[in-house]
């Protein structure tokens, strides 16, 4: 695989930053409008070598063989060079689906399950999400934002310049809107961007459970109408699922969503087949996430109408569930993207990467597909493909440069660290000492 985009013909030009002389850059072809990729494609992305890359005003100017993009962008002009000999170039990794302002951890769940408890035996028990509600009330906004920051830098530590985050450990308008606030005042002091989620149907809160109807009531006439008044939250989320909120319901939900201009996404069919992938097609879900018990039909529903398919590897891994079927997905022409879950129940994990080890070992994608997966196909699930995702010509400059100069290595050697610098909108933004080498 080779090919390159030129730079523009003409004088010198004069770059705020320069990357030369990487061992291998990794991105997407270009495609019409930044569509994600899908069937064959996804294994083919564009691999350079000895390859370079100038930004200039935040935005990737130009990406190619670095003696040609030297010629148009001399390394003398330019405000800083870096020298990523030995290293891999990538976009900024996406992760497209945490639930992020969480408070307190639930370790003791875990230790539950490794005794032979179930996800679902433990929420009946007044655990899972009405745990993290309680440890979520207890705490105020200020201490929240300084935990959901903390996260922040965790992420961008490992190459995550974007990442979608939901609310939906509250479950009533004062909790929620603690969440998305916190979000939004933890994102404003970060180089990483955040895509706020609204999921105050994540479940259905305790004293409402007699009275579905009056919560539901409250979700479209008062919350989803507050989070557009307030400008808190993109996306709508609602967990549609077995024993969660049913089709008919998330329907509604995700309609009164769109009423106030937040787009919707689904959790669908993570414990058992409830149609939630047809429904994330009919309301045209930009991503229906999990899908680990999603039917032939639901999934085709989703092809035809452009759903991304979130695929969180990291949830069946910690729950011992079956995991998504990516390949029968991607030979389908399933968008597929790969995120962490990231959340104090199910899944306790902010590696992306881990997750893509996961996604090539029990998914059985390759490492090429596993890459597109957190780059230009999470672009799509979170809807800036056209801004992000891609290291192309008129795209944000959000770049990684990883150690082992190969983008196989990264999910290869999984569980350490690899990341040398991260850089967002043309900007270094973090750095790591050269790591210990131990290929
Ligand atoms: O994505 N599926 C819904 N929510 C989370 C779990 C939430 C929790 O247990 O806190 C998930 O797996
Ligand atoms: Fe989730």
């Amino acid at each position: 695989m080779s090919g390159s985009v030129s730079p523009r013909e003409g004088a010198p030009r004069r770059a705020d930053l320069l990357i030369v002389g990487a061992a291998q850059l990794l991105t997407a072809p270009a495609t019409p409008g930044g569509a994600p990729l899908r069937g064959s494609a996804l294994d083919q992305p564009l691999v350079l070598s000895d390859a370079a890359v100038a930004c200039v005003g935040g935005k990737v100017a130009a990406v190619g063989p670095t003696a040609e993009l030297t010629a148009a962008f001399p390394e003398r002009l330019a405000a800083r060079v870096i020298d990523a000999r030995g290293l891999l170039v990538t976009p900024g990794l996406i992760d497209a689906h945490t639930h992020l302002p969480f408070a307190g951890t639930r370790e003791m769940e875990f230790d539950a399950r490794a005794r032979g408890a179930s996800y679902e035996s433990i929420s009946a028990k007044g655990g899972g999400i009405e745990s993290s509600r309680r440890t979520l009330r207890a705490m105020g906004e200020d201490e929240l934002v300084e935990r959901v920051a903390g996260r922040l830098r965790v992420l961008l530590a490992q190459g995550v310049t974007t990442v979608e985050a939901k609310s939906g450990y509250g479950l009533s308008w004062a909790e929620e809107g603690k969440q998305l606030r916190a979000l939004g005042r933890a994102a404003a002091g970060s180089p990483v961007e955040v895509v706020p989620t609204f999921l105050g149907a994540h479940a259905v809160p305790e004293e409402f459970r007699s009275r579905r109807e009056e919560y539901l009531a409250l979700l479209t006439e008062e919350m989803i109408p507050a989070v557009r008044a307030e400008g808190l939250a993109h996306f709508c989320d609602v967990w549609c699922d077995k024993g969660l909120y049913t089709v008919e319901e998330s329907r509604r939900l995700l309609e009164a969503g769109k009423r106030h201009g937040l787009a919707p996404k689904l959790h669908a069919d993570e414990l058992g087949d409830v149609g939630a992938a047809a429904l994330a097609a009919e309301v045209g879900a930009v991503s229906a996430d999990h899908l680990l018990f999603s039917s032939e039909s639901g999934l085709r529903a989703m092809a035809d109408a452009g759903v991304v398919a979130v695929l969180l590897p990291g949830t069946a891994f910690t729950l011992g569930l079956p995991y998504a079927p990516a390949r029968r997905m991607i030979e389908m022409g399933l968008p597929v993207a790969v995120a962490t879950d990231w959340n104090p129940g199910s899944t306790m994990s902010s590696s992306l990467p881990l997750a893509m080890t996961m996604a090539i070992t029990q998914m059985k994608m390759t490492p090429a597909e596993a890459w597109m997966a957190v780059t230009v196909n999470a672009a799509a699930a979170v809807g800036k493909n056209a801004r992000i995702g891609r290291i192309q010509p008129g795209y944000q400059a959000d770049l990684v440069l990883f150690e082992g100069g190969d983008y196989r290595h990264v999910p290869y050697h999984y569980g350490h660290d690899h990341v040398r610098l991260v850089v967002v909108r043309g900007a270094v933004v973090h750095e790591a000492g050269a790591g210990s080498r131990c290929t």
